[in-house]
């Protein structure tokens, strides 16, 4: 019988570390669920103790989503583990918390100004208190691939005697080589004498790119459970990606014979969710989930395939859900067949979301013949949060020419209040841009603008991620229409939504009704 490797999914915790990726709690049940229809074991919700908005999404995380476990993140000290503790709760004997302290030297006395044995000490009254709340505790010594071995032993033997029952180790700087974070787990279930009372896991960062790497190596020395995240976003390169991990178990079970629970078939839109909302897009020559992945350009590559796919492939799009970029619906389609698909697609749409998810197809639908799922992602996405929004796009017209100074004339909501502008730019964007600028403070400083369309066709929707910077925040903002120049106005509005203390500048002139 195959071994079983739990996927420990982490694109909520430390996914969302990314710059510029975090999310607000309706986007966060998004992926949640998505996460839920892929089949994680169990999902990293967040970090209770940072914010209350941290706690909320992990605490409606852990009462909504049902199937994967809910673990929430707590530093090895007494409040964290109590908020964690609270935050989880409500996932009952699915509930898990998160415990972590750094055991690297340069940690220890840089960071901690702790002695190891203090150190120790408070990994095992974590452990304990983490194991009073909750019916199960993971336990990660922080920075362990630089610390040392014998004394990773010690910590590890102590926790899993305090109750510990998941032991991570994670290659916190992503500075291992797969041989030697190998020959660390190896080495750590060899000598620690209880080491089969808990299941190892492994948590590898990318910064020298050897993340997926060094989980493989980890994984044939023993371990069991992989942290990952979706797309590999995380803390500065990334962590693991989620997809490589399942896919290499998949293809290569010849050589792996380890069992995921994960429906492979639900990982592009999953994907493709995830990069929607975090508004971190996928390279195209990425891994399974890039728009190449099995784009064939070489005529010798395409003669191949048409004669024999597995010619130039090991695995077929299918098997990751890729679809042809099929047509999925129409101007005539009605709500059930909209419900079904995007049920397929990981979301379940509640009865009021029907009715307002179904408002947006319609409008769409009559000013583009075919909607894929690309467009329904984004319906959604634009659909997310939308009544606690302060400022909303009321109208905008922008006029171009080769000879036309470019001119926009915008008029936004801001808390309940219309307002109009008129700018002239560098392009129908750029004067869109600076109208609605000049109506809001503050007004961030943008540190992206990328245009996708996402399928295919001059009809296509656009759609444009938008990163402002205004003090140390950055936020991201998405938005998708078949006109750009609209698709811009909403992504940029949707970054400035999502900056704090953001307002309606004074000196504008207000007027109310329309
Ligand atoms: O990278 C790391 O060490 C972490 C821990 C909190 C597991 O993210
Ligand atoms: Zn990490």
């Amino acid at each position: 019988m195959s071994d079983r490797l739990y996927i420990f999914d982490t694109t909520l915790r430390d996914g969302e570390q990314s710059p510029g990726c975090s999310m607000n709690i309706e986007e966060k049940m998004r992926v949640a669920h998505a996460l839920a229809a892929l089949g994680v074991d169990i999902i990293e919700a967040g970090f209770p103790i940072a914010s209350p908005g941290d706690f909320e999404a992990v605490h409606r995380i852990a009462s909504e989503i049902h199937g994967p476990k809910i673990a929430g993140l707590a530093r090895a000290a007494t409040k964290d583990i109590e908020r964690a503790g609270m935050a989880v709760k409500p996932a009952g004997d699915h509930a898990r918390i998160h415990t972590f302290i750094a055991t690297s030297p340069i940690h220890m006395q840089a960071k901690l100004r702790m002695t190891p044995d203090q150190v120790l000490e408070r990994a095992v009254a974590s452990v304990k208190q983490a194991r009073s709340l909750v019916p199960e505790v993971e336990f990660s010594a922080e920075d362990a691939g630089r610390s040392d071995i014998d004394f990773l032993c010690r910590v590890v033997e102590a926790v899993i005697k305090a109750g510990a029952r998941v032991i991570n180790i994670p290659d916190t700087v992503g500075y291992m080589t797969p041989d030697e974070f190998g020959f660390r787990i190896r080495s750590l279930i060899e000598k620690v004498p209880n080491s089969d009372q808990a299941v190892f896991s492994v948590h590898c960062h990318n910064d020298l790119g050897l993340a997926v790497a060094n989980s493989l190596a980890a994984i044939e020395n023993g371990a069991r459970q992989v942290e990952c995240t979706m797309n590999g976003l995380g803390e500065r390169a990334g962590n693991a990606s989620l997809e490589e991990i399942v896919m290499i178990m998949k293809t290569r079970a010849d050589r792996y014979d380890i069992d995921t629970q994960i429906n492979t078939t639900k990982i592009v839109p999953t994907s493709k969710l995830v990069s929607q909302i975090t508004g971190m897009s996928v390279q195209a020559n990425k891994a399974i989930v890039g728009a190449n992945a099995f784009a064939h350009e070489a005529g010798i590559h395409q003669d191949g395939v048409l004669k024999h796919k597995k010619t130039y492939e090991i695995m077929t799009p299918e098997s990751v859900g890729w679809t042809t970029n099929r047509m999925v619906l129409g101007k005539h389609s009605g709500r059930a067949a909209l419900k079904a698909r995007y049920l397929e697609l990981g979301t379940e749409l509640d009865d009021e979301q029907v009715i307002e998810v179904f408002g947006r197809f319609k409008i769409l639908a009559d000013k583009k013949k075919d909607i894929f799922d690309e467009d329904l992602m984004a319906i959604l996405s634009a659909d997310s949060g939308i009544d606690t929004e302060r400022v909303k796009l009321v109208s905008l017209h922008a006029a171009s020419g080769t000879n036309d100074v470019p001119v926009a004339a915008v008029e936004l909501e801001i808390e309940g209040v219309h307002h109009k502008a008129t700018a002239e730019g560098d392009g129908p964007v750029d004067a869109a841009f600076k109208a609605i600028k000049s109506l809001v403070e503050p007004r961030g400083k943008l540190l992206l603008y990328a245009v996708n369309a996402i399928t295919a066709g001059t009809d296509a929707q656009g759609e444009v991620t938008v990163r402002l910077q205004n003090g140390d925040r950055i936020v991201n903002g998405q938005g998708s229409d078949t006109d750009i120049v609209v698709a811009s106005a909403k992504a940029l509005i949707c970054a400035l939504n999502k900056l704090p203390g953001m307002h309606a500048k004074a000196v504008h002139a207000q007027y109310s009704g329309v």
